[in-house]
C-alpha cells in the first residue's frame, strides 16, 4: 500500500501531460467504471479518456488551467484541474474539476491533498473565488464538505450517471487566499 507521504504532488505542464495522456486516462476510465459522475456514461473507453485529456492541453499550454496531479512510484494516480474563467469581468474567479483518486489509492487524504493544492495555486494566482460541482451525496460532496467549501444549491435530474440513471448535483464554492475568512 502507498503511504499518503509517499505520493507527490505537483503540476504537469503541457509537454508533460501529453507525455502521459495514458496514464491520465486511466485514473478516469477509473472513475467512470467505478459509478462516477464524472460527465461520462458506461463504456467510456480509454481513446476517449486520452481524447478528453488532449483537449485540454492548449489551455494548459496558454497557462488558463493547470492540472495537479498525485504521482506515487512514478505513476500518476490523481488528478485536479484548476482552470481560471476567461471573460472580462471574473478574473478572480475559477473553476475546479476532474478531481479524481483511482480507486485503489482512495481513503488516504490524497483526494483533500490535491484539493487544497489547488486552492493554493488559485490564491497565489489571485483566484480567490472557486466554484465546482460533483453528485450529491458522492464521495466527492464529502470531500468538499470537510473541506469548508460552502453548498450553493442543488439541480434535480441534472446529469447521467454512468449507469443511466438521472441524478441531483449539488453546486459549491469556496473563497480562498485574500478573500477568505
Ligand atoms: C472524491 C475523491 C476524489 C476523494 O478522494 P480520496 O483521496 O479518497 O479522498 P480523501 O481520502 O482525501 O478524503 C478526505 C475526506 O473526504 C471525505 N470522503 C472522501 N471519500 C469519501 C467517501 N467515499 N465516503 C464518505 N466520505 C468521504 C471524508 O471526510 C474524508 O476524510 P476521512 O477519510 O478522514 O474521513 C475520490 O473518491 C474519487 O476520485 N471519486 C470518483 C470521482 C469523483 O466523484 N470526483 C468528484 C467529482 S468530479
Amino acid at each position: 500500500m502507498t503511504l499518503s507521504s509517499d505520493i507527490t504532488i505537483r503540476t504537469l505542464n503541457a509537454v508533460e501531460a501529453e507525455a502521459r495522456l495514458g496514464e491520465l486516462a486511466d485514473i478516469l476510465v477509473d472513475a467512470v467504471v467505478h459509478g462516477a459522475s464524472v460527465n461520462f456514461m458506461a463504456g467510456f473507453a480509454h481513446d476517449e479518456g486520452r481524447a478528453f485529456w488532449a483537449r485540454q492541453l492548449p489551455s494548459i499550454a496558454e497557462g488558463m488551467t493547470h492540472l495537479h496531479v498525485g504521482e506515487a512510484e512514478g505513476r500518476l494516480i490523481g488528478t485536479a484541474l484548476l482552470m481560471y474563467a476567461h471573460q472580462p469581468n471574473a478574473p478572480h474567479r475559477a473553476d475546479v474539476g476532474k478531481m479524481l483518486v483511482h480507486s485503489s489509492a482512495r481513503r488516504r487524504g490524497l483526494g483533500r491533498r490535491l484539493l487544497s493544492a489547488v486552492e493554493a495555486a488559485a490564491a497565489a494566482a489571485g483566484r480567490t473565488l472557486l466554484l465546482l460541482d460533483t453528485e450529491s451525496g458522492s464521495a466527492g460532496d464529502r470531500l468538499y464538505r470537510s473541506c469548508g467549501w460552502i453548498e450553493v444549491g442543488r439541480v434535480p435530474d441534472h446529469a447521467f450517471r454512468p449507469d443511466g440513471r438521472l441524478a441531483e448535483t449539488t453546486m459549491f464554492y469556496k473563497r480562498v487566499g485574500a478573500a477568505a475568512g
